[in-house]
């Protein structure tokens, strides 16, 4: 392995999720109300058990609105007061939850406006959580109320160190009053009828509107109306957000405010998000089993999704909120997670730049739909806790964050960047035909969707080489990075197009995969050639014809190892180097993978869905030509990375095999010290099993 200097892996330092923050949070949600009437002791035990098992914060309250305000008007904060004084003595940090993620009885009977209208305008008399309309008045008042008690009553309480705004904010609501706000909203957004009707090609099956209320988002005839139904949604989390932080921040100014994402999800855009909160949280659920045939396909994925959050706030670290150490309940078969899997899934996230890890839950509860979900205490009860692998693994777990605490605040700067669209990713979906599907790929690992899947396999070859990876949206300055990946990003703005033009003019490496720049922000085809918005002269061709073959389906192709699948770009070009060509159908011989140089710089354009044997010959050789810096010159063994960390002189390296056998890493210069017990590794690090240490590198 060629030495590469440790400069060459610039680092910078970030803000933690914490204000003085000085060890990893090592936390999980915690609900004793569920228990104080069945067990009084609960407090007392669980104080023993949090402080034994290394439990340094909790989050309360979040569906505890019943408990707190009993009856309208009627408040009950004597349980809070205690678990929040509780907490005190332990030392330990407190997330504080508005509870407004589950509507009491009192409150859905009373007032129905507050309860979500579903597509076919039907009201159920109530659902299980997360089902308030956004916009009911009548809601947004009790809210208020609720919410300005809990920031008056612990606004100054010592223990409180973050607010946890409702809970993994989703889902849609059609009531008149939603649909009121959606009319003002595209109102605002295309000022006329007419306009919006071009942009929601809305002649089509003679849909022209001619009142705002006629852009109808339960019917589908326009993918592109249903998109923006999308986007409007997501106005309607962020008002939401914003709504509810509104009030905590005016009675508590300086505690920071946040709220759980859900790792990527269809109909979602947290880059987006990520805007209006003041730290980013995740809650991550991969339930990975290594007996599962495709388990390290996904673990690459599981760590696209933390640079995706650690870029989402630029100068800021993130945080898991949630995670879950055991059994997952939602998940059919419930196996129970193997043994180093947890602090291998943990370590993941912190070496990607998280400051801490938190369980869904601490205790779990005896009823309820989550009654089986792995928490940190289960139903073998306080006496046994410290006999359990649970404990034994989390206690470790604990010692480790201890004793990497350096880490904290530390983060990375890569000069590779992956464009991570979520809306692209929608509009795909929306649009009938593209075989863009949700369902699962990896039945009992977690679902992992189509487009999330190609960015893996386009994030992969830098992963296997310990190449840090920004993964950013599309309006960010791209000037730092010397590649630039662009999977699937099928909408394409005019300004985009310009930057990444300018980009490779001077001198970047852009890689654009197939369905690159095929249709404008309202989900309209893109005309005039594809790829379009005028990068035809950037990738060197335009595209034809669109063969796609199903998925899975293989296509053969000369020029690289291995093959192709699913898609076959036919492409006209013109001065571009041919990498790869189509070796079947009438389209036997046309350009499959090429290079066009352009001004300074290179475009590569992908045509077909590579597999992983030519897709690593393809980055080897873009990553010999780049002057890019490549840690480890060969690819790491399969299901091998290392990630970095670091701030001015210091630099820390993490080693996880994901992997069931045992590996040996040829270290080149690098010098190794193990941060957990002081061992220096030259030459070459012998890695176990599911293995993850962390390292100080000289
Ligand atoms: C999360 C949710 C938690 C709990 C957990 C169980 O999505 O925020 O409240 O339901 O899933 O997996």
């Amino acid at each position: 392995m060629k030495p590469i200097p440790l400069s060459m892996i610039p680092r910078t330092r970030s803000k933690t999720p914490f204000k003085d923050q000085k060890t990893l949070i090592h936390g999980g949600d915690y609900n004793p109300e569920q228990w104080l009437s069945v067990n009084p002791q609960i407090l007392q035990e669980d104080m023993e058990l949090m402080q034994k098992t290394g439990i340094n914060s909790v989050t309360i309250g979040v569906f505890s609105w019943s408990a707190l305000e009993p009856s309208e008007g009627k408040f009950d904060f004597s349980w809070m007061d205690r678990v929040m004084d509780q907490q005190a003595r332990l030392g330990n940090r407190v997330i504080l939850s508005t509870p407004t993620a589950a509507i009491p009885a009192w409150l859905a009977e009373k007032y129905p406006e507050v309860r979500r209208v579903d597509p076919r305008g039907y009201r159920p008399p109530m659902t299980n959580r997360q089902h308030h309309c956004w916009t009911s008045p009548i809601f947004r008042q009790r809210v208020r109320i609720i919410n300005t008690q809990l920031a008056e009553r612990y606004g100054h309480h010592p223990a409180l160190s973050m607010w946890h705004v409702s809970n993994e904010l989703c889902g849609q609501c059609f009531c008149e009053l939603c649909r009121r706000s959606w009319s003002e909203w595209l109102e605002k957004r295309f000022g006329s009828l007419q306009a919006m009707n071009e942009a929601h090609w809305a002649c089509f099956w003679s849909k022209q509107a001619t009142e705002w209320r006629h852009a109808e988002p339960t019917c589908g005839y326009s993918d592109g109306l249903l998109l923006n139904w999308l986007r409007f949604c997501n106005d309607q989390y962020a008002q939401w957000y914003q709504f509810e932080s509104d009030i905590l921040r005016r009675i508590t100014p300086s505690i920071p405010i946040t709220t759980n994402f859900m790792s990527t999800v269809y109909g979602i855009d947290y880059q987006s998000l990520a805007k209006v909160v003041d730290v980013v949280a995740d809650d991550q659920y991969p339930n990975y089993d290594p007996q599962h045939p495709r388990y390290l396909e996904a673990v690459p994925y599981w760590s696209l999704k933390q640079d995706l959050y650690r870029c989402m706030k630029p100068g800021h670290t993130f945080m898991l909120m949630e995670s879950c150490p055991g059994v997952m309940q939602s998940r059919t078969p419930m196996k129970v997670k193997r043994p180093n899997i947890h602090r291998l899934e943990m370590l993941q996230a912190i070496a990607h730049g998280a400051d801490g890890t938190c369980y869904f839950q601490f205790r779990a509860g005896r009823g309820g739909m989550e009654k089986m979900h792995g928490a940190v205490v289960e139903h073998w009860g306080t006496q046994r806790h410290f006999q359990t692998r649970r404990f034994r693994e989390l206690r470790e777990l604990s010692d480790t964050y201890e004793k990497i605490k350096p880490i904290l605040g530390t983060s990375i700067c890569p000069q590779v960047a992956l464009i991570y669209d979520s809306q692209s990713s929608w509009a795909q979906q929306l649009t009938p035909g593209l075989g863009i599907d949700n369902p699962p790929r990896n039945t009992n690992l977690r679902e992992i969707r189509y487009y999330d899947a190609v960015a893996t396999e386009y994030y992969e070859p830098f992963w296997r080489h310990g190449i840090p990876v920004d993964v950013i949206p599309n309006d960010r300055n791209l000037s730092a990075y010397r590649i630039v990946v662009l999977p699937m990003h099928w909408i394409m703005t005019p300004d985009f197009a310009r930057r990444l033009r300018e980009y490779v003019h001077q001198g970047g490496i852009l890689i654009a995969t197939w369905d690159t720049a095929m249709a404008d922000e309202h989900n309209r085809m893109l005309v005039g050639g594809w790829p379009g918005e005028g990068l035809t002269d950037v990738f060197g061709g335009w595209i034809e014809e669109v063969d796609r073959v199903g998925n899975g389906v293989p296509i053969a192709i000369d020029g690289l190892p291995g093959s192709g699948s699913e898609i076959a770009t036919l492409m006209h070009t013109n001065g571009v180097e041919v990498l790869a060509r189509f070796a079947q159908d009438f389209y036997r011989g046309m350009p499959a993978v090429t290079r066009f140089r352009c001004g300074s710089g290179q475009a590569y354009y992908v045509g077909t869905r590579l597999n992983q044997q030519a897709r690593q010959a393809l980055f080897e050789m873009i990553l010999r030509e780049s002057s890019c810096h490549i840690p480890f010159q060969d690819p790491l063994p399969e299901g091998v990375t290392v990630q970095w960390r670091g701030v001015c002189e210091t630099l820390f390296a993490f080693a996880m095999n994901f992997s069931s056998q045992p590996h040996q890493i040829g270290l080149g210069s690098f010098k190794l010290t193990d941060v957990e017990t002081r061992t220096i590794y030259e030459n070459c690090l012998p890695l176990g099993p599911l293995q993850a240490r962390v390292f100080e590198v000289s």
